[in-house]
């Protein structure tokens, strides 16, 4: 395949972007989260592509993305919980798994023939903009080599899957930097990956919420455990720096990269995918980077979720 496009977010690019994805080819675009790689949810072959273009091990199932709660009902049944959250949380970091209509249309590698489909409406203007200009639902996993660093910024696309895929829409930096919250509502409410939406916001609106998903039988990349990996040894809740390490801080104190200087779980979760990579580039092949602690609370128990995959035995 040629290289890769850099497509501008604007109406031009858009329009380039979403004939593109008409004649099945995969683009990566911006949502508040990280970049998704879309391809046709409704095309088995486009479907395929991501697959292939990621070099995902197995066929795990993909989140359908949607402009709005309409475009959502005709993909999944909706009960009047699910309507509640989505009034809540949508346009937005969450993710919804609900029980799959009949009549959806999705390539069945989507849902991996499961009975329930994982749908997302996105915040970003310019993932809106080019769902409404494709005009169906776009499958879309994070636009990164399978197992390594998610992407928040066009560069870092390019820098996994140049001349993979057919072009990247170049929106910037990703707002909220982690994916989004993804919850089970097929039965009781399960969190199945901590993400974008605290979990404590979704519990004040449906009360208390399992944690799902069987990191033993992981149904979710994001379950299984060495996932997010960047080349060097990751060290998690490092209070105090060894000897070359690289130190990768959170709050006031010397570190060589810092998530927040103020403590800002917020701002941490922006710059947590850009930061790895930075440190990882900075201690180089056999380095150590060595992380500050950061609280199990708000974002932080995404922030940590991601941590300590990077940590993981690599498999
Ligand atoms: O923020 C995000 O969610 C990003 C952006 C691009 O939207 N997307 C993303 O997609 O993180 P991906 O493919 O990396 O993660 C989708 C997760 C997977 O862990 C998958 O197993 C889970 O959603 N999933 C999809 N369908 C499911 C289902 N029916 N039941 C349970 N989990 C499901
Ligand atoms: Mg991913």
């Amino acid at each position: 395949m040629p290289e890769t496009l850099r497509l501008l977010a604007d109406p031009n690019g858009i329009k380039t972007a979403a004939a593109l994805l008409r004649a099945g080819g995969l683009v990566a675009f911006p949502t508040e989260t990280v970049y998704g790689l879309g391809g046709d949810a409704t095309s088995d072959l486009a479907v395929a592509r991501i697959f292939e273009a990621k070099g995902r091990p197995r066929f795990n199932p993909l989140i359908a993305h949607v402009p709005d709660l309409a475009a959502a009902e005709r993909l999944a049944l909706f009960d009047d919980r699910a309507r509640a959250v989505a009034a809540a949380f949508w346009p937005g970091p969450l993710t919804l798994v609900l029980p799959l209509r009949a009549d959806a249309g999705l390539s069945p590698l989507v849902t991996a023939e499961l009975p329930t489909v994982a749908i997302r409406v996105p915040a970003h203007p310019v993932a809106q903009a080019l769902l409404r200009a494709f005009g169906g639902p776009l499958a879309a996993p994070s636009a990164n080599p399978s197992g390594k660093i998610s992407p928040t910024r066009a560069d870092h696309v390019l820098a996994g899957l140049d001349g993979r895929i057919e072009a990247v829409v170049d929106g910037g930096a990703c707002a909220v930097g982690v994916e989004s919250t993804i919850l089970g509502l097929d039965g009781p409410p399960s969190l199945l990956r901590p993400g974008g939406v605290p979990v404590e916001a979704l519990e004040a609106l449906l009360g208390p919420i399992a944690a799902g998903g069987d990191a033993a039988k992981p149904n979710a990349p994001g379950q299984l455990l060495s996932h997010y990996a960047p080349g060097a040894a990751v060290r998690l809740n490092a209070d105090a720096p060894r000897p070359r390490e690289v130190r990768l801080g959170f709050g006031p104190g010397a570190a060589d990269l810092n998530l927040s200087p103020t403590g800002d779980l917020v701002q941490a979760a922006a710059t947590l995918f850009h930061l790895l990579r930075q440190a990882d580039a900075l201690a180089g092949p056999g380095g150590t980077i060595a992380i500050a602690p950061i609280p199990e609370t708000g974002l932080g128990r995404a922030i940590n979720d991601r941590l300590r995959r990077a940590a993981a035995p690599r498999g």
